[in-house]
């Protein structure tokens, strides 16, 4: 299997099982207890369908969507996602690039392998810092600052992870940051040896946001979960949210990981540009329910004082017209690039930039619309 045989998502994922050690692919693949949320965030795209239009002249289609205070040249961006390097030794310096080419954001995670001021000299397009507050709350003013000075455009906090999912394949994988070899995972590791030769001779992996401040999570492994339960801050509450969309300043400020109507009325309060509408990819609260499940109910209590990002389970370009059909005003997604990442570096990222963006021009056409906001709830039904 190679990269031009990857036509999708799903193909993807199957060269990165291929290519990348085990514990390192189900840690991108896995998620929370019986792992119901994740397939129901994209199986929810399922239970509805689309109503197109016919004869509506559709030879020029403009995609662009304005989110975030920026001007995007497709309605879907990529997803602030951790420890990049270990998936593919260029890491956020390859997705980074990507996101840029294709015209849009660029989340960026604290847990990055790659430093903030790295990532604001070499990536030219609109990029979002990932922000996790920590118990030390001297990393969390910096990290606020270096993204400032760094040109960030937004600062988006993540509130779903007050303490780390249950993550049984990393249990059973024993997969940490920085891996650890242990006698019964180093075969996984020294079975792909284009990853091992990559990890060991490469740059070394570091998480640079955190020099100065933690050993853990950059140079003394644990698991993710046991990292969000003993680092982050769960004090976490609006108080401290509204304070830190202030330290930020006047650039867009975004939460993610908002899932109920009373908490976007909240996040209007204290001033949020936007909720990215999340269950982070299934891999914290199984049971919870699917954001694009939840995106009308949110457009129509907030979706005029909000900007609503339907995050989770996009696998189409159909998907994305889906959610803006249902009110959100953009779509985010992890998983569909990291797997294009670990199967193929940059090439593989661009690729599937490339077919999604390309599914969502020939939909709309299919769709008989020709600008984003042609697409509402009357071209959806229910099954
Ligand atoms: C995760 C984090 C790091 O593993 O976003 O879900």
């Amino acid at each position: 299997m190679r990269l031009e045989d990857c036509h999708n998502v799903q193909d993807f994922r199957e060269l990165a099982r291929r290519r990348l050690p085990g514990p390192v692919f189900h840690y991108i693949d896995g998620a929370a207890d019986d792992e119901l949320t994740k397939g129901r965030n994209t199986r929810a795209f399922d239970d509805v369908d689309l109503v197109p239009d016919v004869l509506a002249g559709v030879a020029e289609i403009d995609m662009s969507v304005t989110v975030l205070g920026r001007k995007l040249d497709m309605p879907l961006f990529l997803s602030p996602t951790a420890l990049q390097r270990l998936f593919h030794w260029e890491g956020e310096r390859a997705v980074g690039r990507a996101a840029s080419a294709f015209g849009t954001y660029f989340g960026v995670s604290s847990l990055s392998t790659v430093s903030l001021e790295d990532i604001g000299r070499t990536v030219t397009g609109p990029k979002m810092l990932q922000l996790y507050v920590h118990k030390d709350d001297g990393l969390n003013d910096s990290l606020v600052q270096r993204a400032k000075d760094s040109g960030f455009d937004c600062l988006t906090l993540t509130v779903d992870t007050i303490v780390g999912g249950n993550r049984e394949r990393c249990l059973r994988t024993g997969f940490t940051s920085p891996p650890r070899f242990t006698a019964s995972s180093v075969w996984e590791y020294a079975t792909k040896p284009r990853w091992a030769l990559d990890y060991l001779f490469r740059e070394k992996f570091s998480l640079p946001n955190l020099a100065g401040h933690l050993p853990e999570g950059s140079s003394k492994s644990m698991s993710v979960a046991d990292y969000f339960t003993q680092m982050l801050d769960q004090t976490l509450d609006w108080t401290r949210a509204e304070a830190i969309r202030k330290s930020w300043g006047d650039r867009p400020f975004c939460l993610k990981g908002v899932m109920s109507v009373g908490d976007a009325r909240r996040a209007i309060d204290i001033g949020a540009t936007a909720i990215m509408v999340s269950n982070h990819g299934g891999r914290q609260l199984d049971g919870s329910r699917a954001p694009f499940d939840q995106i009308a109910e949110l457009a129509d209590a907030v979706g005029d004082r909000i900007e609503i990002i339907c995050d989770g389970g996009i696998q189409r370009g159909t998907h994305v017209l889906k959610a803006l059909a249902a009110g959100a005003r953009a779509c985010s997604g992890g998983r569909l690039y990291l797997y294009a990442l670990g199967a193929a570096g940059e090439p593989g990222v661009r690729r599937i930039l490339t077919r999604l963006h390309a599914e969502i021009e020939r939909d709309m056409k299919l769709m008989g619309v020709t600008r984003i906001d042609q697409l509402d709830r009357s071209r959806l039904r229910r099954r």
